[in-house]
Formats: structure tokens, C-alpha cells, sequence
């Protein structure tokens, strides 16, 4: 009998109460499967931070980097804004699991589910049927790039500053991360960047253009500026594939995306290194305005854990049951920020009741 070792990390504000679904969902796939998910839990962000002085201990990493799979949920909130120092924060936390567990790969798919082609801000006709993937840099860029810092300008004053910066090696292997992605999917690629005004833009162009000359020549690759990018995602969206680009325009292009699934409370996401867990993410963030409530949309959460069955636990046919599950559930009942009349509105827990409940029907 297969045992895990998952690392729950739930983190703040609407956390700990999507956490709690994934954990009814895990525990279905346990019986369903007979395999033993052993959980631990640790803190990150503000609760790490209150509770340890820190957004992220050394202890709750080394716990997270020996398991196999690591579920975290969302960090952050108005109660730590501006007060910490910027290594401090919430999401520093957060950004040093990333780095530390070299966790270079971030894919984020944005599918429209048909249940929900009229819940987007777009037209019906725009979106159903939408299933793109974002393949976004996750370790490097302006996110981790030296110099930073706030420092006194010599005549007064002050100056921020952040640095964007790629190396060819890092270009190489997330670029090639999408190709292979595009070749099991619709074998295309859009590589976004900015080489029109960024040297770092410049780089990445001519690495994307040279690996798919030497490797990749089967798949169709275009580049496509980022600014037009985020044009093209709210003017026709099924024209996109892969979308392949760096750390900061993959976080705003993925957030526009989002809106196009219906909520970012849909939207699920992986990240992935060379060996070692992956993390298991939603997009989404800690949602302080609804949290504490019971609210919050549980599906993202619960979809990540369907990519962790799918990439670091090698149960695909569990995430597809779980996935499909998901979709089922929407043409009963919806959490509010989805919700549409004829739909009963339910909360989190009452989101995770259906998902259930279709996977009751699966087995
Ligand atoms: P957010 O994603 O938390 O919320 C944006 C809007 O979407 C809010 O109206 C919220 O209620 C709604 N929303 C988000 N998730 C939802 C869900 N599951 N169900 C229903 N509605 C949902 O973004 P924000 O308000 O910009 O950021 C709040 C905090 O979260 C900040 O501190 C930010 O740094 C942090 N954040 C963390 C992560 C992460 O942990 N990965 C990601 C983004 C933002
Ligand atoms: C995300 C978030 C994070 C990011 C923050 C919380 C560090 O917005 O995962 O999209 O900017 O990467
Ligand atoms: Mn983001």
C-alpha cells in the first residue's frame, strides 16, 4: 500500500478553511484508492510570522522539502500590511519556499468549465471551451534579482529598486517546460516578454527561439509582447495554447486569465522543480475581505490537490476523477462568487459537501 507524506501549509485569512475541504477530498481518495496520505501541518506568512517571528521557519521548510507533495493555500492579510519589514512579510514566506526548493516551474491552467461560461465577465462564446495553460518562471526575474532595495538618495529624497534578471540557463529550462507541455496539449507556445524595451526580454526571445530551432521545431511558437498578451487574453482568449513568460507578467497575465474561468476562486496551480515536492497552490490570495466567513470558494484549493495527485504522486486517474467531480458539482451549487440565479448558493464547506457527493457517485 502507497503511503505519502503531504505538507499542509494553510496559511492566512481564507486559508485554513479551504484547507479543510482538500482535506475531506484527500481523504475520499485515500479510501477510494487505498493509499495513506500522512499530513503534517506547518505555518507560513502571517501566522508563521505572529506565532514564530518568522514567515517561514527553517523547521516547517525542512519538514516541507522531505515530502512529497506540499498543499499551501494562501498567505497574507491587511493585519500585516506595511507593518513588517519586507523580509518579514507574509509573502516572503511564501517566495522562499519557492526559491529555496528551486521550484522553477509554475504551470497555471485557466479553463473555462462549461458550468461556468456564463459566470466570466466575458461573453459566453468568448470563453467556453477556454483551456489554456501558463507556464510562468518562478525562481528568478525581478522577484529575486540584485540589487533591491529602498535606499536615501546623497541630495534627499529616496529610490526603490529592483532588478530583472535571467540567465540563458534559466530561460532554457522553463522554456523547456513548456514545450513539452505544448506537445502532450495543442502544440503551441506564446513566449511573452518585453525584448521591444528590456534586454532581460531581449535574452529570453533569442534562448525560446534557439531551443525551439534546435529541439522543438514539431510545436508552432510564437512571441507575442506581454502588454499585447494581456490585449489578446480579453479579446479572443481560445486563440492561446502555452503561454510561456516570466515570473512578474506570468502574475498579472495569470490574474487577468482567471476572470476569463469565471473566478479566481477556480484557478489552481502547480510548481514545480528538478526531483524534490512540488507545491500546490491556487492562484488566488488569502481573500481577507470575505475570510472567517465560510464563503470562500474551495475549488482552486481542491483542484491544486487534483495537480499534486497528477504530478507528484502519480495518481492521474484519481485527479481525473477529482477534476471531473469539480465540474459536476457546478451544475448544482455554486459558492457566491460564481453564483447565478436558477444555481443553489452554498459556502465552502456546502462546496466541498458536492464535490463529494459526485465523487460518491464515481466510485
Ligand atoms: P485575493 O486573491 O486575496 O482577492 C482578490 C478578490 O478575489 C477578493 O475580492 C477576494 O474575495 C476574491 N477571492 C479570492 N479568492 C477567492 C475564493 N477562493 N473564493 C471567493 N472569492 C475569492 O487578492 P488580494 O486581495 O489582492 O490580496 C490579498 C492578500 O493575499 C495580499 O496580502 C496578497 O499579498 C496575498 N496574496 C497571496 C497569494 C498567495 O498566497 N499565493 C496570492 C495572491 C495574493
Ligand atoms: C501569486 C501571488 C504571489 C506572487 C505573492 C503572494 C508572492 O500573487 O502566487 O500569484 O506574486 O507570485
Ligand atoms: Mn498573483
Amino acid at each position: 500500500m502507497s503511503t505519502y507524506n503531504i505538507m499542509l501549509l494553510p496559511g492566512d485569512g481564507i486559508g485554513p478553511e479551504i484547507t479543510a475541504e482538500v482535506c475531506r477530498v484527500m481523504d475520499w481518495v485515500a479510501n477510494a484508492y487505498g493509499v495513506t496520505f500522512n499530513t503534517d501541518e506547518g505555518l507560513i506568512g502571517g501566522c508563521a510570522y505572529d506565532a514564530e517571528g518568522t514567515p517561514l521557519s527553517d523547521e516547517t521548510l525542512a519538514k516541507a522539502k522531505a515530502s512529497d507533495a506540499i498543499l499551501l493555500a494562501c498567505v497574507g492579510g491587511p493585519k500585516w500590511d506595511g507593518k513588517t519589514a519586507y523580509d518579514k512579510r507574509p509573502e516572503a514566506g511564501l517566495l522562499r519556499l519557492r526559491k529555496d526548493l528551486d521550484l522553477f516551474a509554475n504551470l497555471r491552467p485557466a479553463m473555462c468549465f462549461d458550468a461556468l461560461a456564463d459566470a466570466s465577465s466575458l461573453k459566453r462564446e468568448l470563453v467556453a471551451g477556454l483551456d489554456i495553460l501558463f507556464v510562468r518562471e518562478l525562481a528568478g526575474g525581478v522577484y529575486f534579482g540584485e540589487p533591491r532595495g529602498i535606499e536615501d538618495l546623497p541630495g534627499g529624497g529616496r529610490v526603490g529598486i529592483n532588478t530583472q534578471r535571467y540567465t540563458d540557463a534559466e530561460i532554457i529550462r522553463i522554456a523547456r517546460v513548456a514545450f513539452e507541455m505544448a506537445r502532450k496539449r495543442g502544440g503551441r507556445v506564446h513566449s511573452a516578454e518585453k525584448a521591444n524595451v528590456m534586454e532581460a526580454g531581449l535574452l529570453w526571445r533569442e534562448e525560446v527561439t534557439k531551443l525551439h530551432a534546435a529541439e522543438y521545431n514539431d510545436v508552432k511558437l510564437e512571441h507575442i509582447l506581454a502588454d499585447n498578451c494581456a490585449m489578446q487574453l480579453v479579446k479572443a482568449p481560445k486563440q492561446f495554447d502555452v503561454i510561456l513568460t516570466d515570473n512578474l507578467f506570468g502574475d498579472i497575465l495569470s490574474d487577468a486569465a482567471a476572470m476569463l474561468t469565471g473566478s479566481l476562486g477556480m484557478l489552481p496551480s502547480a510548481s514545480l522543480g528538478d526531483g524534490g515536492p512540488g507545491l500546490y497552490e491556487p492562484v488566488h490570495g488569502s481573500a481577507p475581505d470575505i475570510a472567517g466567513q465560510g464563503i470562500a470558494n474551495p475549488l482552486a484549493a481542491i483542484l491544486s490537490f487534483a495537480m499534486a495527485l497528477r504530478y507528484s504522486l502519480s495518481m492521474g486517474e484519481a485527479a481525473d476523477k477529482v477534476e471531473a467531480a469539480v465540474s459536476a458539482a457546478l451544475n448544482e451549487v455554486r459558492t457566491g462568487d460564481i453564483w447565478a440565479e436558477g444555481f443553489e448558493k452554498v459556502g465552502t464547506s456546502g462546496m466541498g459537501d458536492a464535490v463529494l457527493k459526485q465523487l460518491a457517485k464515481a466510485q
